[in-house]
């Protein structure tokens, strides 16, 4: 059956930046007859204390990258000042707190004093330039100030996601040097209270971190270590509301923000300045065919890259009203989000698939209590959109009116590469549709060798920069270089497996890697076996992601028991290794099951064959394919036995 076309809507087309699909494919081709003329004029939208002499240079092969060489420019000038003048008294960040009904309006004005305050706050804590500073705060507008604040000072800042233990925070804390660390005594997400100070307090001990300055999110007092914690508002009190902006070079490090990879700990992505700045804005314009007057709302977290570039950077660098949202789409139940769009008349909405399919199961009169006249875009990201949820999202949410961006991307891209345009593009839902002006992605076979034409399907690589594009990994450029420019040599690796169908239509079909996709969170396979087996019940993990209806995948743990486990029952062993991840990692990684086996399906090299974990895990034990190779072939039946027992 050939694949439903939903044709853009002729309201969205006559507004649109992009208004037809010709204007697309003319826009495309000229991207790449000549890209520095291209992005040279896409950096016209950022205000530069100092013109670039350079567009880009670019070497794949050494993993360098250089966009707008010799311009000056600050980030945060860009999102606050140069709107003080015809905006001031426009609200820029509207706060949604937990409590419904709870809204706090920040205009420019307002959020230029406060980036102002809390830049000064910083300098007298001793940050200077090029220092890494730690964010480890909840959705509450502090983050945003805070990312500011480090960007007008040209401090590099690393947002950790206050869903992260204590262990990932001290790594994170760790890794980048970060010797400041903003925290709010506790944070508040669905009524629930989150611990985040007494997180912080056993993240820092004995690294060298010189001050804590914490938030007083609720009334509960924290304890407070004298001469290291700092009380925000006390502190923010002292300081001037006016801070120079330091010009940073366009390559000046802007952020560090830490991914999961298929091995090892976590990486730092570091993004710069200038070819971020203009990335992140661009795309949010054209992507959500943003116009003056439109709010933004994007239901993601600061502590990921989508809230980095679609909830403060690309929204306040264009002059937008962005929406920061503390709580969760079912709480107090599952109409929250469209309460929220009438509240703040939201004409733009951006979410995860994840969120979408677990509101689909409370049916559609959540929705339909309110009116949700405003929307005119609704975008989804992180992980692949399945066609039935993306058609709920168009009839029901947008009632048949908006647009629907499937956008697809990564940390490291700092924003969209591959998306529909809402003026333009004809959609097949389930589809990320076409690459954006300027982006050239290519489909790569095992060997590397190009998938031309259509109806292909292999892994995804990007053939040549954007501005975007992360530079390198903090502290570790050869990993950069081995991770995304070895695998198919000259080009950026995705780690995604991609098909392009006989229209030329891009589907995003997920990790061709050791990585999960949870909730639209990457987790990296050996990141969490490595949590298992520091827990003296475990001599060996395989971690494998299994299919999940509504977190799209989740995560499976087979263990050999450990010595410490002798004599302990297999519940206990499974109980206490599921907390040990969470100890370890955080809630997100909380494992579906953990599957105590005998042994693992190893070759006689000593290779775990995943594939046959994956299978099982998915109960599909009749395609197991050959299992004639491997060094214990009965195992495989042991194991099928134990999953069968656990599933019922
Ligand atoms: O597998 C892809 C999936 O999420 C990965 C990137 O994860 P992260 O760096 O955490 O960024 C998430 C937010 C940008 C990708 O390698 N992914 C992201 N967007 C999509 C997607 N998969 C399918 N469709 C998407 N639209």
């Amino acid at each position: 059956m050939a694949d439903q076309i939903i044709h853009p809507k002729s309201n969205l087309a006559r507004r649109a930046h992009v208004a037809s699909f010709e204007q697309y494919e003319q826009l495309y081709a000229a991207s790449l007859r000549d890209p520095r003329a291209f992005w040279r004029e896409r950096a016209a939208r950022v205000d530069w204390f100092h013109p670039f002499e350079r567009t880009c240079r670019q070497d794949f092969g050494n993993a360098e990258v250089a966009w707008y060489l010799g311009g000056k420019l600050n980030a945060a000038y860009n999102c606050v000042d140069r709107w003080l003048e015809d905006r001031a008294e426009q609200t820029a960040i509207i706060w949604v707190a937990d409590e419904p009904g709870e809204y706090r309006h920040i205009s420019f004005h307002e959020l230029h004093e406060n980036v102002g305050r809390l830049a000064n706050l910083l300098r007298a804590h001793g940050v200077r330039k090029g220092d890494r500073v730690c964010i480890y705060l909840p959705m509450i507008p502090e983050a945003a100030f805070a990312m500011l604040a480090c960007a007008r000072i040209g401090a590099v800042h690393s947002v950790v996601f206050a869903g992260f233990s204590a262990e990932s925070l001290r790594d994170r804390i760790d890794d980048a040097d970060c010797q400041v660390v903003l925290t709010a005594n506790e944070g508040l997400r669905g009524g629930k209270v989150i611990p985040l100070k007494a997180t912080v307090d056993a993240a820092v001990e004995g690294l060298p971190v010189r001050s804590v300055i914490v938030k007083q999110r609720t009334d509960t007092p924290t304890p407070m270590k004298a001469g290291r914690d700092y009380d925000f508002d006390e502190e923010m009190s002292k300081q001037r509301a006016f801070c120079p902006v330091e010009w940073m070079d366009s390559e000046d490090p802007l952020f560090v923000l830490y991914t999961s990879g298929s091995t090892g700990r976590p990486k730092g992505q570091l993004h710069t300045t200038g070819g971020y700045l203009v990335y992140a804005s661009y795309t949010h314009e054209l992507v959500f065919d943003w116009h003056r007057g439109d709010v933004h709302f994007c239901a993601a977290d600061v502590g990921w890259i989508t809230g980095h570039s679609y909830i403060v950077y690309g929204p306040l660098c264009n002059g937008a009203t962005t929406v920061m949202f503390e709580s969760t789409p079912v709480y107090p139940d599952a109409s929250r989000y469209w309460q929220v769009v009438d509240d703040v008349q939201a004409s733009i909405f951006y979410t995860a698939p994840t969120a979408l399919r677990a509101l689909i199961r409370f049916g559609d009169e959540p929705v339909k209590q309110y009116g949700r006249e405003s929307l005119r875009v609704l975008g989804s990201v992180g992980e692949p959109i399945n066609p039935e949820v993306w058609q709920w999202y168009h009839d029901v949410v947008g009632g048949g009116r908006c647009a629907v961006v499937d956008t697809w991307w990564q940390t490291e891209t700092g924003g969209i590469l591959i998306s529909a345009l809402p003026g333009a593009t004809p959609c097949k839902p389930g589809s990320a549709t076409f690459p954006l002006p300027g982006v050239r992605p290519m489909l790569v076979d095992e060997q590397g060798t190009e998938l031309t034409g259509n109806d292909v399907a292999g892994n995804l690589c990007i053939t040549g920069s954007w501005p975007g594009q992360a530079r390198t990994i903090l502290g570790d450029h050869e990993r950069f270089r081995q991770t995304y420019f070895t695998t198919y040599p000259g080009r950026y690796f995705t780690g995604d497996g991609c098909r392009r169908d006989a229209d030329g239509y891009y589907w995003i079909t997920g990790r061709v890697d050791d990585v999960v996709n949870v909730s639209g969170h990457r987790l990296g396979t050996a990141e969490v076996e490595s949590a298992l087996v520091a827990h003296d019940y475990c001599a060996e993990a395989a971690v494998v992601a299994c299919p999940h209806e509504v977190k799209g995948q989740s995560i499976y743990c087979y263990v050999i028991p450990g010595q410490g486990a002798e004599g302990v029952e297999p519940a206990t062993i499974e109980q206490e290794l599921v907390k040990a991840v969470r100890d370890a990692i955080g809630g997100i990684a909380t494992p579906e099951r953990v599957q105590v086996v005998p042994g693992l399906p190893k070759t006689r090299s000593g290779k775990i064959m995943r594939r046959i974990l994956r299978k099982i895990a998915e109960s599909n034990y009749e395609d197991l394919g050959d299992i004639t190779t491997l060094a214990e072939p009965a195992v495989v039946e042991q194991i099928v036995a134990g999953h069968k027992a656990g599933k019922s």
